[in-house]
């Protein structure tokens, strides 16, 4: 099967496009969702053998659907994976991130009751931000087409919003005619080494 050459195809490739714009080979970067480890791969393919990704979930399963993902691919040498909130990001991470990665939700085929939760992903964003190089990019796929992310949108755009423009521009991008619901993916590149506000 061919791969829909659509430029607006969904959320998800616009986060993916932007993950191959600004990671190069050798960067250190973080999935903060893990999942089933489609992102994780991605993203251990663009830092290169040099690189690093930092990888967070709070799931025994989705590590090893990772872990299994990345040996397939003999990259597993380039993620080192925590079973961990993402909110505690900063505790493991050094600072020197050069881009960020939330895909918010469930575990796909799981619990959907184990979802990302807007306290903890606010707290995440804000350690993430806090990681962040100049120019280190943050890209977040949001879901409101169920409760807690109906939730998780509106606080995170309420939070973004009030972000101080001359440290980070924030880029909403919305499917307008994608109806209710719709995945969302929003942008936060890192323009200056300031202390951001807190929440
Ligand atoms: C939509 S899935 C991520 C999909 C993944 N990016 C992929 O490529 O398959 C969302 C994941 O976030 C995880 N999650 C929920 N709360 C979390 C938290 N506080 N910290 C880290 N991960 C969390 C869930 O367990 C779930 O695996």
């Amino acid at each position: 099967m061919t791969a829909d050459p659509a430029l607006l195809r969904s959320a998800r490739h616009i986060a993916k496009d932007i993950f191959a714009r600004v990671i190069q080979p050798g960067d250190t970067v973080v999935d903060a969702t893990l999942g089933t480890g489609q992102d994780c791969l991605t993203l251990c393919q663009l830092v290169g053998e040099k690189g690093l990704v930092h990888g967070f979930d709070v799931q025994p399963q989705a590590l090893e659907r990772t872990r299994e993902r990345l040996t397939e691919s003999g990259l597993h040498d380039r993620a080192q994976l925590h079973l961990l909130g993402h909110e505690r990001m900063a505790e493991v991470v050094p600072q020197g991130v050069k881009l960020i990665a939330f895909n918010l939700g469930w575990l796909p085929g799981s619990d959907k009751r184990v979802t990302t939760q807007v306290e903890t992903t606010l707290k995440a964003v804000q350690a993430a931000l806090s990681l962040l190089i100049q120019y280190g990019v943050l890209v977040v796929c949001v879901y409101p087409g169920h409760e807690e992310g109906q939730r998780e949108q509106e606080a995170l755009l309420s939070y973004a919003a009030s972000l101080n423009p001359r440290h980070v521009s924030v880029l909403w991008h919305d499917f307008l005619n994608g109806g209710i619901g719709a995945p969302g993916c929003l942008v936060i590149e890192k323009i200056r080494e300031e202390v951001l506000q807190s929440l």
